[in-house]
């Protein structure tokens, strides 16, 4: 489904992502792993069209997408949710969902259209539909959830989830792969799963890929990821930064 060849994206002189290439197959959900600021936001931007790579190509179905606009990438069946979640404030969840059908469907779809998948999107990820709900008072894991929402109401057919379980608690995280899963199985969408923490995910993806300072050091299953001398060094080291501050 998704092919990466000799992905580079630089800042200047600095690396962000370095050479990297992995494939991702129909119906996989895919962990794409590795400690902060070892480029999987940056990976993700180019992927979904916010950010041009500097060097390497991206397929898509077989096709070319490297350096197309965020919004033809959309079109054409990827969906990502954002780090650092952005919705309107000040209209309702379920409006926020509509846009992002209507949007996803290239206005095709009638409000009452619109409206109707949002419902059901926001009834997957457990938020509510009410038209007087808004993101007011909303936690870190309802924003999440209302992030995954959004993308999901665009109807992709692989969908990029950047740090789902950033800021949610142990319960928080173990239903936000759950719902990960489910997404999986009732809609088929293939996923690519990227957390800095290697956790819960673990026990969800098909396979793991791992980066370091913008290059990959991994690419296979979950359980031999975590004795891979180069993987544990790495999360080793991120551990004992962490100890350390
Ligand atoms: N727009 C940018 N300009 C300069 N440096 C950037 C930019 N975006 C990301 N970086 C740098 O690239 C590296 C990888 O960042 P990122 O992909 O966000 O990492 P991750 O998502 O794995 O934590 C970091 O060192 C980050 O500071
Ligand atoms: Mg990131």
């Amino acid at each position: 489904m998704l092919q990466i060849r000799n992905l580079t994206k630089r800042f200047g002189g600095f690396h962000a992502v370095n050479n990297v290439s992995f494939d991702v197959s129909k119906g996989e959900i895919l962990g794409l792993i590795g400690p902060n600021g070892s480029g999987k936001s940056t990976t993700f931007n180019m992927i979904a069209g916010l950010l041009p790579p500097t060097s390497g190509t991206i397929h898509f179905e077989g096709k070319p997408i490297h350096g197309q606009k965020a919004h033809a990438i959309c079109h054409r069946g990827i969906g990502r949710t954002f780090q650092i979640p952005r919705p309107f404030n000040t209209i309702s969840l379920v409006e926020n969902v509509s846009l992002a059908a209507w949007f996803g469907q290239n206005g095709r779809q009638s409000r009452e259209s619109c409206l109707r998948q949002a419902c059901e999107t926001l009834e997957l990820v457990g938020l509510p539909t009410h038209p007087a709900e808004t993101t007011n008072g909303m936690g870190a894991a309802g924003l999440k959830k209302l992030e995954l929402a959004r993308a999901l109401a665009s109807n992709p057919k692989l969908l990029l989830a950047d740090e789902s379980l950033n800021g949610l608690d142990e319960s928080e995280m173990d239903q936000a792969a759950d719902m990960l899963k489910r997404i999986r199985e009732e809609r088929g969408v293939t996923i690519i799963w990227v957390e800095h923490i290697m956790g819960v995910l673990m026990r969800v993806v098909d396979r793991v890929v791992v980066l370091n300072q913008g290059e990959k050091i991994y690419d296979g299953q979950p359980l031999l990821a975590q004795t891979d001398p180069k993987v544990v060094q790495v999360y080793l080291n991120d551990d004992l930064e962490e100890v350390d501050a």
